[in-house]
Protein backbone atom coordinates (compact mmCIF):
# COMPACT_ATOMS: atom_id res chain seq x y z
CA UNK A 1 0.00 0.00 0.00
CA UNK A 2 1.41 3.50 -0.77
CA UNK A 3 1.20 5.56 1.69
CA UNK A 4 1.68 9.13 0.29
CA UNK A 5 -1.53 10.97 -1.54
CA UNK A 6 0.55 12.04 -4.13
CA UNK A 7 1.59 8.36 -5.43
CA UNK A 8 -1.96 6.86 -4.30
CA UNK A 9 -3.27 9.50 -6.91
CA UNK A 10 -1.19 8.67 -9.82
CA UNK A 11 -2.15 5.16 -9.09
CA UNK A 12 -5.75 6.20 -10.30
CA UNK A 13 -7.08 6.51 -6.67
CA UNK A 14 -9.38 9.22 -5.80
CA UNK A 15 -7.96 10.51 -2.30
CA UNK A 16 -10.35 13.79 -0.25
CA UNK A 17 -9.10 15.93 0.32
CA UNK A 18 -7.12 15.68 -2.43
CA UNK A 19 -2.74 16.13 -2.53
CA UNK A 20 -2.06 19.63 -3.15
CA UNK A 21 1.30 21.43 -4.40
CA UNK A 22 2.11 24.01 -6.62
CA UNK A 23 4.07 24.50 -10.00
CA UNK A 24 7.14 27.10 -9.44
CA UNK A 25 5.84 26.72 -5.30
CA UNK A 26 9.29 27.82 -4.36
CA UNK A 27 10.13 31.22 -5.65
CA UNK A 28 9.98 35.47 -5.52
CA UNK A 29 6.56 35.95 -3.62
CA UNK A 30 8.62 34.16 -0.60
CA UNK A 31 10.48 36.37 1.40
CA UNK A 32 12.75 33.73 2.50
CA UNK A 33 13.44 32.32 -0.95
CA UNK A 34 14.65 36.03 -2.25
CA UNK A 35 17.30 36.44 0.60
CA UNK A 36 18.70 32.77 -0.68
CA UNK A 37 18.56 34.18 -4.27
CA UNK A 38 20.28 37.57 -2.55
CA UNK A 39 23.66 35.56 -1.42
CA UNK A 40 23.51 32.78 -4.29
CA UNK A 41 24.48 35.81 -6.33
CA UNK A 42 22.96 34.48 -9.53
CA UNK A 43 20.10 32.32 -10.53
CA UNK A 44 22.29 29.43 -12.01
CA UNK A 45 24.45 29.87 -8.80
CA UNK A 46 21.67 28.87 -6.93
CA UNK A 47 20.19 25.83 -9.47
CA UNK A 48 24.06 24.66 -9.07
CA UNK A 49 24.25 24.80 -5.38
CA UNK A 50 23.40 21.89 -3.55
CA UNK A 51 23.37 23.35 -0.75
CA UNK A 52 21.32 26.37 -1.40
CA UNK A 53 19.15 24.81 -4.01
CA UNK A 54 17.98 22.01 -1.12
CA UNK A 55 17.30 24.98 1.29
CA UNK A 56 14.85 26.74 -1.46
CA UNK A 57 12.99 23.50 -2.15
CA UNK A 58 12.37 23.27 1.10
CA UNK A 59 11.46 26.91 2.17
CA UNK A 60 7.20 26.14 0.72
CA UNK A 61 7.24 22.64 2.54
CA UNK A 62 7.82 24.10 6.04
CA UNK A 63 5.98 26.97 5.46
CA UNK A 64 2.92 25.15 4.07
CA UNK A 65 3.29 21.64 4.32
CA UNK A 66 2.93 20.85 0.83
CA UNK A 67 1.84 17.02 -0.15
CA UNK A 68 4.96 17.12 -2.69
CA UNK A 69 8.22 19.12 -2.96
CA UNK A 70 9.76 19.92 -6.64
CA UNK A 71 12.82 20.11 -6.72
CA UNK A 72 14.72 23.50 -7.16
CA UNK A 73 16.26 23.84 -10.65
CA UNK A 74 15.56 24.89 -14.39
CA UNK A 75 14.15 23.80 -17.46
CA UNK A 76 17.12 25.52 -19.48
CA UNK A 77 19.86 23.45 -17.12
CA UNK A 78 19.66 20.76 -20.29
CA UNK A 79 20.37 22.60 -22.68
CA UNK A 80 23.35 24.47 -20.79
CA UNK A 81 24.88 21.20 -19.91
CA UNK A 82 24.38 20.42 -23.76
CA UNK A 83 26.75 23.50 -24.30
CA UNK A 84 24.18 26.08 -25.07
CA UNK A 85 25.58 29.39 -23.64
CA UNK A 86 22.87 30.59 -20.82
CA UNK A 87 22.06 33.62 -19.08
CA UNK A 88 19.36 35.02 -16.67
CA UNK A 89 19.05 38.49 -17.04
CA UNK A 90 17.55 40.61 -14.12
CA UNK A 91 13.55 41.53 -15.34
CA UNK A 92 14.47 39.69 -18.68
CA UNK A 93 14.52 36.02 -18.04
CA UNK A 94 16.72 33.85 -20.05
CA UNK A 95 19.00 34.35 -23.01
CA UNK A 96 20.59 31.52 -24.76
CA UNK A 97 23.10 31.79 -27.74
CA UNK A 98 20.02 30.48 -30.16
CA UNK A 99 20.53 26.99 -32.14
CA UNK A 100 19.31 27.47 -35.87
CA UNK A 101 20.35 24.40 -37.85
CA UNK A 102 21.22 21.15 -38.41
CA UNK A 103 24.81 22.09 -37.99
CA UNK A 104 24.26 23.95 -35.03
CA UNK A 105 23.15 20.68 -33.66
CA UNK A 106 26.05 18.74 -34.72
CA UNK A 107 28.04 21.11 -32.38
CA UNK A 108 26.43 20.63 -29.45
CA UNK A 109 28.39 17.80 -26.81
CA UNK A 110 25.93 15.30 -25.15
CA UNK A 111 28.88 13.45 -23.79
CA UNK A 112 28.88 15.29 -20.13
CA UNK A 113 25.38 15.67 -19.12
CA UNK A 114 25.47 13.57 -16.12
CA UNK A 115 28.72 14.97 -15.23
CA UNK A 116 27.66 18.73 -15.85
CA UNK A 117 24.51 18.28 -14.05
CA UNK A 118 25.57 16.23 -10.86
CA UNK A 119 24.94 19.07 -8.83
CA UNK A 120 21.44 18.79 -9.49
CA UNK A 121 21.02 15.15 -8.21
CA UNK A 122 23.01 16.13 -5.26
CA UNK A 123 20.25 18.12 -4.50
CA UNK A 124 17.94 15.45 -5.29
CA UNK A 125 19.76 12.95 -3.31
CA UNK A 126 20.35 15.34 -0.12
CA UNK A 127 16.48 16.41 -0.46
CA UNK A 128 15.00 12.53 -0.62
CA UNK A 129 17.15 12.48 3.04
CA UNK A 130 15.68 15.26 4.46
CA UNK A 131 11.94 15.74 3.41
CA UNK A 132 9.38 14.60 5.78
CA UNK A 133 8.12 10.80 5.15
CA UNK A 134 4.81 11.97 4.09
CA UNK A 135 6.03 14.12 1.13
CA UNK A 136 6.70 13.21 -2.20
CA UNK A 137 9.67 14.43 -3.80
CA UNK A 138 8.91 15.25 -7.91
CA UNK A 139 11.51 15.73 -10.24
CA UNK A 140 11.31 17.31 -13.89
CA UNK A 141 12.67 18.34 -17.11
CA UNK A 142 10.74 20.60 -20.29
CA UNK A 143 9.84 18.37 -23.07
CA UNK A 144 11.61 18.96 -26.41
CA UNK A 145 9.58 21.36 -28.12
CA UNK A 146 9.33 23.62 -25.09
CA UNK A 147 12.99 23.61 -24.67
CA UNK A 148 13.70 24.07 -28.27
CA UNK A 149 11.57 27.10 -28.24
CA UNK A 150 13.86 28.27 -26.16
CA UNK A 151 17.19 27.67 -27.80
CA UNK A 152 15.81 28.23 -31.41
CA UNK A 153 14.53 31.78 -30.10
CA UNK A 154 17.71 32.33 -27.83
CA UNK A 155 15.10 33.72 -25.35
CA UNK A 156 11.63 33.57 -23.51
CA UNK A 157 8.64 35.65 -24.69
CA UNK A 158 8.55 35.63 -28.64
CA UNK A 159 5.88 35.00 -30.79
CA UNK A 160 8.03 31.43 -31.49
CA UNK A 161 8.57 32.44 -35.40
CA UNK A 162 11.84 31.24 -35.70
CA UNK A 163 11.15 27.86 -34.33
CA UNK A 164 7.75 26.88 -35.80
CA UNK A 165 9.74 28.27 -39.66
CA UNK A 166 12.09 25.88 -38.61
CA UNK A 167 10.01 23.06 -38.22
CA UNK A 168 7.65 23.94 -41.32
CA UNK A 169 11.03 24.32 -43.39
CA UNK A 170 13.40 21.65 -42.71
CA UNK A 171 12.20 18.72 -40.37
CA UNK A 172 14.96 16.54 -40.73
CA UNK A 173 17.34 19.02 -39.34
CA UNK A 174 14.82 19.76 -36.77
CA UNK A 175 14.25 16.48 -36.03
CA UNK A 176 17.96 15.99 -35.35
CA UNK A 177 17.43 19.11 -32.42
CA UNK A 178 14.24 16.72 -31.15
CA UNK A 179 15.96 13.75 -31.13
CA UNK A 180 19.22 15.11 -29.44
CA UNK A 181 16.55 16.45 -26.45
CA UNK A 182 14.45 13.14 -26.33
CA UNK A 183 17.75 11.52 -24.77
CA UNK A 184 19.32 14.21 -23.33
CA UNK A 185 16.16 14.86 -21.15
CA UNK A 186 15.07 10.63 -20.75
CA UNK A 187 19.03 10.15 -19.28
CA UNK A 188 18.50 13.88 -17.14
CA UNK A 189 14.88 12.52 -15.29
CA UNK A 190 16.88 9.32 -15.02
CA UNK A 191 19.60 10.39 -13.08
CA UNK A 192 16.88 12.40 -11.09
CA UNK A 193 15.63 9.07 -10.24
CA UNK A 194 17.85 7.26 -9.36
CA UNK A 195 19.27 10.21 -6.84
CA UNK A 196 15.81 9.59 -5.37
CA UNK A 197 13.08 11.65 -7.14
CA UNK A 198 9.51 9.31 -6.95
CA UNK A 199 7.71 10.95 -9.69
CA UNK A 200 8.45 13.35 -12.44
CA UNK A 201 6.95 15.88 -14.14
CA UNK A 202 7.19 16.89 -17.99
CA UNK A 203 6.77 20.42 -18.61
CA UNK A 204 5.09 21.22 -22.23
CA UNK A 205 4.86 25.39 -20.98
CA UNK A 206 4.56 26.64 -25.12
CA UNK A 207 2.86 23.67 -26.47
CA UNK A 208 0.16 25.97 -27.66
CA UNK A 209 2.47 27.25 -29.79
CA UNK A 210 2.21 24.44 -31.66
CA UNK A 211 0.23 24.30 -35.06
CA UNK A 212 -2.57 21.74 -35.28
CA UNK A 213 -1.04 20.02 -37.97
CA UNK A 214 2.75 19.67 -36.25
CA UNK A 215 1.10 19.28 -32.82
CA UNK A 216 1.06 15.26 -33.16
CA UNK A 217 4.84 15.15 -34.52
CA UNK A 218 6.60 17.64 -32.25
CA UNK A 219 4.89 17.39 -29.12
CA UNK A 220 3.11 14.10 -28.63
CA UNK A 221 5.56 11.95 -30.44
CA UNK A 222 8.88 12.89 -28.23
CA UNK A 223 6.93 12.76 -25.14
CA UNK A 224 5.86 9.30 -25.90
CA UNK A 225 9.12 8.34 -26.73
CA UNK A 226 10.50 10.22 -23.61
CA UNK A 227 7.67 8.07 -21.49
CA UNK A 228 8.68 4.89 -23.07
CA UNK A 229 11.84 4.96 -22.38
CA UNK A 230 11.99 5.99 -18.84
CA UNK A 231 9.45 3.25 -17.87
CA UNK A 232 11.45 0.55 -19.47
CA UNK A 233 13.84 1.65 -17.21
CA UNK A 234 11.93 2.79 -14.33
CA UNK A 235 8.26 1.14 -14.43
CA UNK A 236 7.67 2.27 -11.21
CA UNK A 237 7.60 6.32 -11.37
CA UNK A 238 4.69 7.77 -12.09
CA UNK A 239 4.96 10.55 -14.84
CA UNK A 240 3.01 13.78 -15.20
CA UNK A 241 2.93 15.79 -18.44
CA UNK A 242 1.92 19.08 -18.47
CA UNK A 243 1.00 20.61 -21.93
CA UNK A 244 -0.12 23.76 -21.73
CA UNK A 245 -2.20 25.22 -24.06
CA UNK A 246 -2.74 22.13 -25.99
CA UNK A 247 -6.81 22.75 -26.17
CA UNK A 248 -8.52 20.14 -28.25
CA UNK A 249 -5.09 17.64 -27.73
CA UNK A 250 -5.23 17.37 -24.28
CA UNK A 251 -7.03 14.01 -24.02
CA UNK A 252 -4.80 12.57 -27.11
CA UNK A 253 -2.04 14.34 -25.21
CA UNK A 254 -3.03 12.09 -22.14
CA UNK A 255 -3.61 8.77 -24.06
CA UNK A 256 -1.08 8.39 -26.43
CA UNK A 257 2.04 9.83 -24.11
CA UNK A 258 1.46 7.22 -21.38
CA UNK A 259 1.57 9.48 -18.47
CA UNK A 260 -0.28 8.72 -14.84
CA UNK A 261 -1.15 12.36 -14.62
CA UNK A 262 -2.08 15.19 -16.55
CA UNK A 263 -1.84 18.93 -15.86
CA UNK A 264 -4.30 21.25 -17.11
CA UNK A 265 -3.96 25.35 -17.61
CA UNK A 266 -6.60 27.64 -16.49
CA UNK A 267 -7.79 28.33 -19.62
CA UNK A 268 -9.42 24.70 -20.45
CA UNK A 269 -12.70 23.94 -19.16
CA UNK A 270 -11.91 21.08 -16.23
CA UNK A 271 -15.34 19.77 -16.81
CA UNK A 272 -14.48 19.18 -19.90
CA UNK A 273 -11.11 18.08 -19.42
CA UNK A 274 -12.54 15.39 -16.79
CA UNK A 275 -14.83 14.25 -19.23
CA UNK A 276 -12.51 13.57 -22.10
CA UNK A 277 -9.22 12.37 -20.07
CA UNK A 278 -9.46 8.77 -19.83
CA UNK A 279 -10.34 8.09 -16.38
CA UNK A 280 -6.90 6.14 -15.48
CA UNK A 281 -5.03 9.20 -15.99
CA UNK A 282 -5.14 11.62 -13.02
CA UNK A 283 -5.88 15.56 -13.18
CA UNK A 284 -3.72 18.32 -12.04
CA UNK A 285 -4.98 22.24 -11.77
CA UNK A 286 -6.03 24.07 -12.89
CA UNK A 287 -6.64 27.11 -9.98
CA UNK A 288 -6.07 30.61 -12.17
CA UNK A 289 -2.45 31.75 -10.59
CA UNK A 290 -3.69 35.09 -10.92
CA UNK A 291 -7.04 34.21 -8.64
CA UNK A 292 -4.51 33.13 -6.05
CA UNK A 293 -3.14 36.87 -6.10
CA UNK A 294 -6.54 38.32 -5.65
CA UNK A 295 -7.68 35.47 -2.47
CA UNK A 296 -10.69 36.70 -0.60
CA UNK A 297 -14.14 34.99 -1.46
CA UNK A 298 -13.17 34.95 -5.41
CA UNK A 299 -10.72 32.27 -4.06
CA UNK A 300 -12.96 30.38 -1.97
CA UNK A 301 -15.51 29.82 -4.23
CA UNK A 302 -12.84 28.88 -7.42
CA UNK A 303 -11.35 26.86 -4.73
CA UNK A 304 -15.01 24.62 -4.00
CA UNK A 305 -15.76 24.57 -7.97
CA UNK A 306 -12.49 23.02 -8.69
CA UNK A 307 -13.08 20.26 -5.55
CA UNK A 308 -16.70 20.17 -6.79
CA UNK A 309 -15.70 19.17 -10.30
CA UNK A 310 -12.88 16.99 -9.49
CA UNK A 311 -15.10 14.59 -6.54
CA UNK A 312 -14.76 11.65 -6.82
CA UNK A 313 -11.97 11.25 -9.60
CA UNK A 314 -8.24 11.42 -9.39
CA UNK A 315 -6.98 14.97 -8.57
CA UNK A 316 -4.07 17.05 -7.67
CA UNK A 317 -5.07 20.40 -6.40
CA UNK A 318 -2.47 22.65 -8.21
CA UNK A 319 -2.81 26.11 -10.48
CA UNK A 320 -3.03 25.84 -14.08
CA UNK A 321 0.24 27.62 -14.32
CA UNK A 322 3.39 28.77 -12.16
CA UNK A 323 2.60 31.17 -8.85
CA UNK A 324 2.85 34.53 -9.53
CA UNK A 325 5.48 36.29 -7.88
CA UNK A 326 3.36 38.89 -6.59
CA UNK A 327 1.28 36.28 -4.87
CA UNK A 328 0.53 37.07 -0.69
CA UNK A 329 1.97 33.99 1.01
CA UNK A 330 -1.14 34.61 2.96
CA UNK A 331 -3.41 33.44 0.44
CA UNK A 332 -1.45 30.19 -0.20
CA UNK A 333 -1.90 29.78 3.71
CA UNK A 334 -5.98 30.28 3.16
CA UNK A 335 -5.82 27.59 -0.16
CA UNK A 336 -4.54 24.99 1.53
CA UNK A 337 -6.39 25.17 4.64
CA UNK A 338 -9.62 25.42 2.56
CA UNK A 339 -8.76 22.65 0.27
CA UNK A 340 -7.75 20.85 3.15
CA UNK A 341 -11.03 21.44 5.27
CA UNK A 342 -13.50 21.27 2.57
CA UNK A 343 -15.48 17.83 1.55
CA UNK A 344 -17.10 17.84 -1.38
O1 LIG B 1 8.35 24.70 -9.25
C1 LIG B 1 9.37 24.97 -8.56
O2 LIG B 1 9.30 25.56 -7.45
C2 LIG B 1 10.71 24.43 -9.02
C3 LIG B 1 11.53 25.33 -9.74
C4 LIG B 1 11.27 25.70 -11.19
C5 LIG B 1 11.82 26.88 -11.74
N1 LIG B 1 11.58 26.87 -13.07
C6 LIG B 1 12.53 27.91 -10.97
C7 LIG B 1 12.68 29.27 -11.53
C8 LIG B 1 10.64 25.00 -12.23
C9 LIG B 1 9.85 23.70 -12.18
C10 LIG B 1 10.86 25.76 -13.42
C11 LIG B 1 10.39 25.32 -14.77
C12 LIG B 1 10.51 26.26 -15.89
N2 LIG B 1 11.54 27.10 -16.19
C13 LIG B 1 9.56 26.34 -16.93
C14 LIG B 1 8.31 25.51 -17.06
C15 LIG B 1 7.21 26.04 -16.25
C16 LIG B 1 6.60 27.30 -16.81
O3 LIG B 1 6.62 28.31 -16.08
O4 LIG B 1 6.06 27.25 -17.92
C17 LIG B 1 10.03 27.32 -17.84
C18 LIG B 1 9.34 27.77 -19.12
C19 LIG B 1 11.30 27.78 -17.36
C20 LIG B 1 12.22 28.77 -18.00
C21 LIG B 1 12.39 29.98 -17.16
N3 LIG B 1 13.08 30.03 -15.97
C22 LIG B 1 11.91 31.28 -17.43
C23 LIG B 1 11.08 31.67 -18.65
C24 LIG B 1 12.32 32.10 -16.36
C25 LIG B 1 12.13 33.59 -16.22
C26 LIG B 1 10.75 33.93 -15.80
C27 LIG B 1 10.77 34.49 -14.40
O5 LIG B 1 9.85 34.19 -13.64
O6 LIG B 1 11.69 35.27 -14.11
C28 LIG B 1 13.02 31.28 -15.44
C29 LIG B 1 13.62 31.70 -14.16
C30 LIG B 1 13.17 30.96 -12.92
N4 LIG B 1 13.04 29.60 -12.82
C31 LIG B 1 12.90 31.56 -11.66
C32 LIG B 1 12.61 30.49 -10.78
C33 LIG B 1 12.30 30.59 -9.30
C34 LIG B 1 12.99 33.04 -11.33
C35 LIG B 1 14.43 33.47 -11.35
C36 LIG B 1 14.91 34.22 -10.13
O7 LIG B 1 14.67 33.81 -8.98
O8 LIG B 1 15.58 35.22 -10.34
Amino acid sequence: MKHKKLLRVLAGESVSPPPIWLMRQAGRYLSEYRAVRAKAGSFLNLCYNPELAIEVTLQPIRRFGFDAAILFSDILVVPHALGVPLDYREGEGPVLQPVRSAEAVAKLSREAIEERLAPVYATVQGLAKSLPPETTLIGFAGVPWTVAAYIVEGQGGTDHATLIRWAWRDPQGFAALIGLLVEATTRHLLAQIQAGAEVVQLFESWGGAAPDALFQRWCIEPVTEIVRRLKAAAPEVPVIGFPRGAGAWLARYAEETGVQGIGVDQGTSLAVARAVVPDRVAIQGNLDPLVLVEGGAALDSEIDRITDLMAGAPHVFNLGHGIHQDTPPEHVAQLIERVRSRRP
